[in-house]
Parts: structure tokens; C-alpha cells; sequence
């Protein structure tokens, strides 16, 4: 690395030339190596499997340090963020840049309430849904569809404060709609005097014939947990929705590519794939070791779901908080779920193990939030979806900032092409 003027810059040799690229400095966390220009001036392209070494965007919106098991919002700490704010106020921070006043918070309240209902004629489309469809395939379906009702926002959006808070509002009555329509039951309507996170679960769990009393731990237990899931820099799913996003298309779609994304379990699925392993655990006897084992045999193909981070190398602060709060709050609602119990004696045995120190791999924010959904009465086919609604003001967030990106460009990475060379064509003969 050599500095030229103040400016630092990398070298990099090829054969006997020698070319310079410039360093892009971040606030806090790693630089980078502006390769921009070195296809043209040096004829080569980066290799990069997965991404893992690229920096595809600047951001200011969230910073993880994974080898320190720090995350920030916004610049504020998870820790503080979670105590303290409601996931209202952290979706306004998340969208908007900075945490609202007073009056901004009611105004943003404000538009989540008259923007709670969906068109009558989404109904149609619930309807139309097999009965036992898995709900992320329902929301992906519905944000996108959005679009249709809006369509204003394809021409530019004049209004984004209300379109961010119509969509984030609306997501939670298209989850809460899927898993009444999932038990063939009415829909509940939203409430405009309930709080974000009370109205989800008067929506999933009111009825006609019996009313659902909201308990203040679940909703602020809710509150947390959304709050932990509603951003993560440039995961798969963000930066599904920035690539998505940079060729233009509304926000409705753009959201609806990163619901699709974020539903694979090596990502936001992990919070079922958890609950679903650890019901295999213990349907098998809760013979742990075994499954420590198949998790450490590569010819098993089998991981320990909620286990590893790409980017975490210690443990994801996330995880503390949710750990915490099963102690806390099952307790409160008197339930003993013998799935924390396999949980904690899991966890237990894999940081002991040579093969989860030497990897590096602990417990991510998947590996306890689902025992929490479980303890609200969220299904577990539910369970990212839960992960979504959280999500969504951090996809928002990235975006716009994808959107008003100054130097905007659409994504359009390059391969390393090692299929056949041109060969001659030879027409094959299709007659038996
Ligand atoms: N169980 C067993 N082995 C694992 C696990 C696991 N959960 N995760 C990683 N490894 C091993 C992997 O086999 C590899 O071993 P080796 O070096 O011998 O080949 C090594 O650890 C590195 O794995 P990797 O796949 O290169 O790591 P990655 O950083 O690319 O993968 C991950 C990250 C999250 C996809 C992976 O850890 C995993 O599959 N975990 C289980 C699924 C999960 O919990 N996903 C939720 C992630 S957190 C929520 C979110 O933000 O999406």
C-alpha cells in the first residue's frame, strides 16, 4: 500500500506492470480497493465467489463488525437501540437517517394507521392461494402486486414518506390476512388504536367469537425482535433489493425480490429450519451428540441450523438479546418449552466442540427467535415471515439509498467464463 499526496492508493503487479488503485476509506470498519477501472486499464477483473471480499456499495446505514460481535444502526448500538426504542421509531431512524422527534414520530404513526388496509380486491388474490401455501410465497406475491394499486410510484414517486410507511404498514396486514386465510378463518381489520406491534396480533389472533387481549411482555418482546431483524448492511436479501432496485423498478418489486431472497433457510429461513431441527431432536430422543456429529460430517449434509455467520467470527450481539429474552419472557407466560431446553444444551455442546472454535461458528439470531415466535403463538411456517416484516425499513432504507445514489449504476457484475470455447456447430439428427 503506498500514499501519493495524502491519498492512499494499493499496488498491483501484473506480470512487469505496475498499476495503482485508489483506496476508498469508510467511516469505521474495513476500506477497500477501488477496482473500478481495472478491467479497462489493466485488462483484468476481480474473482470473488459469493462476494464476500466485495464492497458493492457505500452505505450509512447499518455497520457490522463481525469479528468484534458489534452492530450499528444508524450509528447507535443494537444493545441501546433494542432497549430502548420501539420498532416504529427504529423504522423511522432506519428510512429517515435519524431517530424521530415527537411530532415526526405521530406523523409517521400517523400514515402506518391510515395506510393499515389493503384493497378489497387483494382478497382475490388470498383466494386464489392454495390453502396450504407457504405464507413467504403469499407476501412475495402481494408486495409485488402492490405495485398494480400504486401505480403511481412507477413514474416517480412524489410522496416517499407516505410509500415507505404504506408498505411497512401493509405488510403486517398481508402476513396477519395470509395466516387467517392459511386457518380458513375471517380476517381481522387493523385497529387505529392499537400500536404496530399490539395490531399484528389482534390481527393474527382476534375473532370473531373471541376478542385477543394484547399482554404487554409479548408485544414488547415483539417490539425487540422485529427491531433485531431490521437491518444487516449488504446481506443476501439487502443486496438482493439494492441490485434489484438499481435497474429501476418500483420499491414493491424491488421488496418483493428481497421476501423471495431472504426465505432460504441459509438465510431468514433459518428461524424454521431451526424449529424444525430441533422438533427432530427431540422426536429422535434428544440424542444431541448425534446431531453434533452429522453437523461435523461433510457427507451428511446436514448443518446446524441457526449455527455460523458469514459474517459474525464471534458471537452475533443479536443473539444475546434473544437468548436473553426466552429467559425473561417464557417465564412471564409460564410456558416450558422443552425446545429451549434442547437449545441451550446445544448451544452448550457446540462452543465446546474443536470443530465450531476452530470455524469460528455460534449461534446467530435465528438459533433462539424462533422458541420465541413459538411462545406469541406464531406458526412456525410464520416464522420468517416474522423475519420479513422486521426487515422490511432496512430494505426501505437501502433502496433509497440505492435510488438517490449520485452515481448510480445498474448492477451488472462480470464472470469468469469457463464453459467450452467456440466450436463449430454440428446439427444433430432428431430422427429415431
Ligand atoms: N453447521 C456445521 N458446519 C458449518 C455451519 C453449520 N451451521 N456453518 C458453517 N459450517 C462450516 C462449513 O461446513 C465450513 O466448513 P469447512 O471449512 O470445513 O468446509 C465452514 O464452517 C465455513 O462455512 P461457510 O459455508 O464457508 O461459511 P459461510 O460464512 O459462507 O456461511 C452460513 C454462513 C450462515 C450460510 C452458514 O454458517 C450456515 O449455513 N449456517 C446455517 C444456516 C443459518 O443458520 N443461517 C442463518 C444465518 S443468520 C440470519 C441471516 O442474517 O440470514
Amino acid at each position: 500500500m503506498g500514499k501519493n499526496d495524502q491519498e492512499l492508493f494499493a499496488e498491483l503487479r501484473i506480470k512487469d506492470e505496475i498499476y495503482k488503485l485508489p483506496i476508498v476509506e469508510g467511516t469505521v470498519g474495513d476500506n477497500a480497493i477501488d477496482i473500478r477501472s481495472l478491467r479497462k486499464d489493466c485488462g483484468h477483473i476481480t474473482y470473488d465467489n459469493g462476494l464476500a471480499n466485495t464492497g458493492s456499495c457505500r452505505s450509512n446505514i447499518t455497520f457490522v463488525d463481525g469479528d468484534n460481535g458489534v452492530l450499528l444502526y444508524r450509528g447507535y448500538a443494537i444493545e441501546d437501540i433494542a432497549e430502548n426504542c420501539s420498532f416504529v421509531e427504529v423504522a423511522y431512524l432506519l428510512v429517515h437517517g435519524k431517530l424521530p422527534n415527537a411530532e415526526e414520530l405521530l406523523s409517521f404513526r400517523r400514515y402506518l394507521n391510515e395506510h393499515s388496509m389493503i384493497h378489497e380486491d387483494m382478497q382475490h388474490f388470498f383466494n386464489g392461494m392454495p390453502p396450504n401455501s407457504h405464507p413467504m410465497a403469499i407476501l412475495s406475491s402481494m408486495v409485488t402486486s402492490l405495485s398494480s394499486f400504486y401505480p403511481h410510484i412507477m413514474d416517480g414517486d412524489p410522496n416517499f414518506d407516505v410509500t415507505a410507511a404504506r408498505l411497512i404498514s401493509k405488510v403486517r396486514t398481508i402476513a396477519a390476512f395470509s395466516y387467517k386465510k392459511s386457518r380458513g378463518e375471517p380476517i381481522v381489520y387493523p385497529r387505529h388504536d392499537l400500536t404496530y406491534c399490539a395490531n399484528f396480533l389482534n390481527m393474527m389472533f382476534a375473532n370473531p367469537v373471541k376478542s385477543y387481549e394484547t399482554n404487554p411482555d409479548i408485544v414488547d418482546a415483539l417490539n425487540k425482535l422485529l427491531i433485531l431483524h431490521s437491518d444487516h448492511e449488504q446481506n443476501c436479501s439487502t443486496s438482493t433489493v439494492r441490485m434489484t432496485s438499481s435497474s429501476g423498478v418500483n420499491l414493491y418489486a424491488s421488496i418483493s425480490a428481497g421476501i423471495s431472497a431472504l426465505w432460504g433457510p441459509m438465510h431468514g429461513g433459518a428461524n424454521q429450519a431451526v424449529i424444525e431441527m430441533l422438533s427432530m431432536i427431540q422426536k429422535d430422543g434428544n440424542n444431541l451428540k448425534k446431531y453434533v456429529e452429522m453437523a461435523k460430517n461433510k457427507t451428511a449434509k446436514f448443518r446446524l441450523m441457526g449455527f455460523g455467520h458469514a459474517v459474525y467470527k464471534n458471537y452475533d450481539p443479536r443473539n444475546r438479546i434473544t437468548k436473553k429474552l426466552c429467559d425473561t419472557l417464557l417465564p412471564k407466560l409460564n410456558i416450558k418449552d422443552p425446545l429451549l431446553d434442547i437449545a441451550l444444551e446445544l448451544e452448550e455442546i457446540a462452543l465446546k466442540d474443536d470443530y465450531f472454535i476452530e470455524r469460528k461458528l455460534f449461534p446467530n439470531v435465528d438459533f433462539y427467535s424462533g422458541i420465541l415466535y413459538r411462545a406469541m403463538g406464531i406458526p412456525t411456517n410464520m416464522m420468517t415471515v416474522m423475519f420479513a416484516i422486521g426487515r422490511l425499513p432496512g430494505w426501505i432504507a437501502h433502496w433509497k439509498e440505492t435510488s438517490d445514489n449520485p452515481e448510480w449504476k445498474i448492477w451488472r457484475p462480470r464472470q469468469v467464463y469457463c464453459g467450452p470455447p467456440k466450436q463449430a456447430f454440428v446439427k444433430i439428427d432428431q430422427r429415431t
